[in-house]
């Protein structure tokens, strides 16, 4: 039996200008349910802009952005406010309000769209500060206190708050220790097994795509220029995947490839 791929994201026929400065220019992209989608391009392609698109934070001057099966009408806040409960972003910078404590930063979601008994917040607040492997005594604790893997790990919590199906990465691993990062790539890699999530991720960090990625979209010339697995983009010889997988980093690619052979 096939199981038909169904599009959770679908773009099309996006622009982004401001003013004299295109950004996009007509782009396309799909996203399958179930898969770990990274995106890459250089610095100022546009991912993140486009990242905030998919999830209504922001507009494209042109074309149409459809998740899950509902095309995005940033004028129709209700409609909004209800699907916007079926995602989960990891933002690249300021992940965590610093006023808040862990506590109150994952509960954040809870209180403001759900109608909750404070007992049943408090459970799921620490189911998932335990699904991302922080115990509950750090609940308490402020963000100035977290070293930057567990603040990541408090982000993440508060972006499955309110239990996505999809679940939105920005950079991710930037900035963390080769461990921290290791062990924050081990841990998305189960939750995406686990709960079945589909995940879009932005990503500069070679050994965190190549261990999580199903197909990769590259951002470059204002589009996708391509879309695929790794191996078979891999293969292609535009300049910017030249030099993002084969260019001084190509020798580190090529051992992490080794290193990895399920991803070819
Ligand atoms: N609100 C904005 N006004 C003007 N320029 C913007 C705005 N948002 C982003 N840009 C520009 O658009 C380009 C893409 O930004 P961004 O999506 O952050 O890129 P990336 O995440 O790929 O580094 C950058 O050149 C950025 O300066
Ligand atoms: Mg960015």
């Amino acid at each position: 039996m096939e199981s038909a791929i169904e599009n959770i994201v679908e773009i099309r026929g996006l622009w982004t200008e401001f003013g004299e400065f295109v950004v996009h220019r007509n782009l396309d992209l799909d996203i399958h349910r179930g898969e770990i989608m990274s995106i890459v391009g250089g610095s100022g392609t546009g991912k993140t802009t486009l990242l905030r698109q998919m999830i209504g934070l922001e507009r494209p001057t042109r074309g149409t952005v459809k998740i899950l099966g509902t095309t995005l009408d940033l004028e129709d806040a209700q409609k909004l406010a209800e699907i916007r409960a079926r995602w989960g972003m990891l933002f690249q910078q300021g992940a965590l309000f610093s006023a808040l404590s862990v506590f109150d930063n994952v509960a954040l979601p809870l209180y403001e769209l759900k109608a909750l008994p404070d007992d049943l917040i408090e459970d799921m607040v620490l189911l998932k500060l335990h699904m991302v492997g922080l115990e509950s005594k750090h609940a308490t604790k402020m963000p100035s206190d977290l070293s930057g893997g567990m603040i990541k790990r408090v982000a993440l919590a508060r972006a499955l708050a309110l239990e996505p199906e999809l679940l939105f990465l920005d950079e991710p691993t930037a900035g963390l220790d080769p461990e921290s990062c290791e062990s924050f790539v081990t841990l998305i890699r189960a939750l995406h097994r686990e709960l079945g999530l589909t995940v879009v991720m932005v990503t500069h960090d070679l050994d965190t795509l190549f261990e999580l990625t199903t197909r990769v979209a590259v951002l470059a010339d204002q589009q996708v220029i391509a879309c695929a697995p790794v191996k078979e983009v891999l293969g292609l010889t535009h300049p910017f995947i030249k030099e993002f997988f084969l260019g001084e980093r190509g020798q580190r690619a090529m051992e992490v490839l080794r290193e990895y052979p399920f991803v070819v």
